[in-house]
Order: structure tokens, then sequence, then C-alpha cells
């Protein structure tokens, strides 16, 4: 049997991690500021992750949501004061897309709504309800079509504005990620968060917040939509959750009513995947990754700026994207193969960080050195 070859590969395999730096199979050495794409939160197989999950895995690893399961509450609990979000109520499931569509979901029955607002660029998953409010033809089967999307540009207040006025009785969620990453990390301005705040309310909306990828501590923030000062009703959270192993969820504020059977999933919480997502929350608070984010952001962002050959250095905390011009357009791959450092890209000419939020100063000086060496010489 052949693997359903839907994924372009560099042609590298890694065979061993730590911290932010990988090997491959032939002993190489690289710089990981990619993260297996946003997912590396806290370092490859840092030992208390690499133990809270052995530990669990001898006690038991799985059982359905039919029974107790106190790990799951351990985990809420924690959640709620490493974000901030103490009031708010936990749905466990397994990746981002389903975190979208359980978010989704709720806003719909909780309004008895169907239609959503969605923004240009804007990446939620692939599954069917996180891939209609994707604005990328590509990804969208027939089956996915729906009139109940409508896309309004980003950032633009006075679109947001129009909508509500003509249908805002109709409009159950709004859903939005705080930093775009697929989109090429665009920034949702602070404002225009205060005013999805003040229409969803006005209207008695659901407002979003696709914190999948620009999330969990990345932006320096735990959330990146806390920036604008206000609260959303729904929290979408996967990638740094777990630092690889598969958990995503949503934390839903306290005005939404759970009822029984409305949501549910089969591994969504179970023991093992708790156990990783704390191993998660207790590296953040005991490392001060947070901080550590914010700072070492900062620092890549200010030298970045001082290298004139690339263009708009933009981002928060440790979701970083810069404009790559035509004639450095190598500078991705010489990074990978010449100065073995793993990046992220966004199409068609944006390079995206997304390194582990543990990023040292001197692993961030060693890429900014990379870039200005290969900026300097053509691309030839
Ligand atoms: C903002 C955002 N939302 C949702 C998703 C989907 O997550 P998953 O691939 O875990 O389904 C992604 C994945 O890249 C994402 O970046």
């Amino acid at each position: 049997m052949q693997l359903f070859d839907v994924y372009p590969i560099q042609d590298i395999t890694i065979q061993k991690a730590l911290g932010s730096t990988v090997w491959d199979d032939k002993g190489q050495e690289y710089l990981d500021l990619y993260g297996g794409h946003a997912v590396i939160s806290i370092g490859h197989t840092h030992p208390h992750w690499v133990n809270r999950i052995e530990t669990q895995l001898h006690q038991i690893a799985f059982y359905s949501n039919s029974i107790r399961i106190p790990i799951q509450q351990e985990l809420a609990t924690k959640l709620g004061k490493v974000s901030g979000k103490e009031d708010y109520q936990l749905f466990l499931c397994n990746s981002g897309a389903e975190a979208n569509e359980n978010a989704l979901k709720l806003a719909s029955f909780h309004t008895g709504r169907k239609k959503v607002i969605a923004f240009s660029k804007a990446f939620h998953g692939r599954t069917s309800l996180a891939v209609a409010v994707t604005d990328n033809k590509n990804y969208v089967a027939p089956v996915n079509e729906t009139d109940n999307v409508i896309f309004l540009p980003f950032n633009d207040e006075q679109a947001l504005e129009d909508c509500f006025k003509k249908q805002g009785d109709e409009i159950a969620a709004v859903i939005i990620e705080g930093i775009q990453g697929v989109g090429g990390i665009r920034i949702a301005e602070d404002n225009f968060l205060r005013q999805i705040r003040s229409c969803c309310t006005k209207y008695g909306a659901v407002y979003i917040a696709d914190s999948v990828q620009c999330g969990y501590g990345r932006s320096g923030h735990f959330f990146s939509h806390d920036f604008a000062g206000v609260n959303a009703d729904i929290y979408s959270m996967a990638k740094g959750m777990g630092n690889g192993f598969p958990v995503a969820g949503i934390l839903i504020a306290p005005h939404i009513q759970p009822k029984h059977f409305q949501l549910g999933t089969t591994f969504g919480g179970n023991h093992l995947a708790c156990a990783a997502a704390l191993g998660v929350l207790e590296v953040i608070e005991n490392e001060n990754l947070l901080a550590n984010a914010a700072k070492i952001g900062t620092y890549l962002q200010k030298e970045l700026q001082s290298i004139q050959a690339i263009e708009h250095v933009r981002g928060r905390g440790l979701m970083i994207g810069f404009d790559v011009p035509a004639v450095l357009s190598e500078l991705k791959k010489k990074l990978l193969w010449e100065e073995h450092i793993f990046t992220g890209e966004a199409k068609p000419n944006v390079i995206r960080l997304l390194p582990s939020l543990a990023l040292t100063q001197a692993d961030a000086t060693r890429f900014i050195n990379a870039v200005k060496k290969l900026s300097s010489v053509s691309n030839s």
C-alpha cells in the first residue's frame, strides 16, 4: 500500500529532537523555527512533558467519556488559571478543525441561527463547517459549499457594521483568528476585535476566537485576541496545547449552557491527552514562557526590521512574518539547506516563524545572522 500523496514534502527524515533542535537520519542538526507548524510550544521532547505522558501511560491511557475522568477537571482548572479565563467551561476534542467545528455548531445551537461571518484569507480547518468558513476555494469540496457563510474583508469595521445592520438577527457567530497564520501573519486590529465584541453583544451573536495557531501563549498573551482587552464567547485551541500530542478544545463562556449529547467525541479528553496538555501548561507556567515569547519575539522583530533586504516585518510574540522580495526568492530554501534552519511560509512570498515559546536569544541570533548573510548575496 502507498501513502495518499497530499503533502508536498522536504526530503528530510527527522529522527531526534530536543528543545528547538532537530537531527536528521544522517546526524545533521537543524534549528527549528517552524515547530512542526506552530505545534511545538514548550520545546521538542521536553523532559517534564515526556515524564507526564510516560507516568500516565503506565496507569491508564484511555477510557471513554462515559465515566469520571478527574484529570480532565485538573486540566480545566490549570487552563483557567494560566489563560485567565477561570469562569469558562472546557470541551475537549482532538484537532483544530474539530475545535472550530464544535465552536460553530455550539453557536448555532445556542442562538438557533444559521449564518456565520468569516473574513478574507481566513483559515479555520478542513472539516465541513471549518472549511466552509475558510477563504480558499481549493480546500472547499462541492459538498462543503453553503449559503450560510458571509465573507467580509478583514479589519473592515464599516463592512462589519453594515452586515450586522442588514441581517444581525440571522447571525449565529463571527469567527476570526487573532493573527491570521495561513493568510500570511495578518493581525486582527484591536479596534476591529472590540467592534466584533460589541456587534455580537448587541445582536446576540457568538464571538468565536480561533486561537488554534495564534493562541496558547504564542503572541506573548495566552490568547492573541486578549490584546484587544475584550473577551470572546468561545476560544478554540489546538496546536500548542499538546506540544505534539493530539489534543484540542474550546473554552466556552459561562452564559452558554451545556446540554447532554449536544457535543461529543470518542477520543477527546482521554487520560493520555490530558496528561500531555497538563505537562505543557506546567512548563509554560514554571518556565515563564509567555514572557519569553514576548521578549524573544520583540528582539527578533527589531533585528529583522534592521535588515534592509526584507520587507514588512510583522507579528506578535513568536508568531512573526516578513515578505521576501523576488530577488531573494530562494531565501527559505537556502535557510534550510545551507544554514540548516527550518522556517514556515505563507504563499506567495511570506516567511513565517513559529518556533517553540522557549526559543533562546542565542538561537534567535543564529537565525538573524543567517538571514543577514543570505540576504547580502544574490539568488544565484
Ligand atoms: C487558525 C487555524 N485554525 C484551524 C486550523 C486547523 O487545525 P487542524 O489542522 O488541527 O485541524 C489551523 C491549522 O493550521 C489553523 O491555523
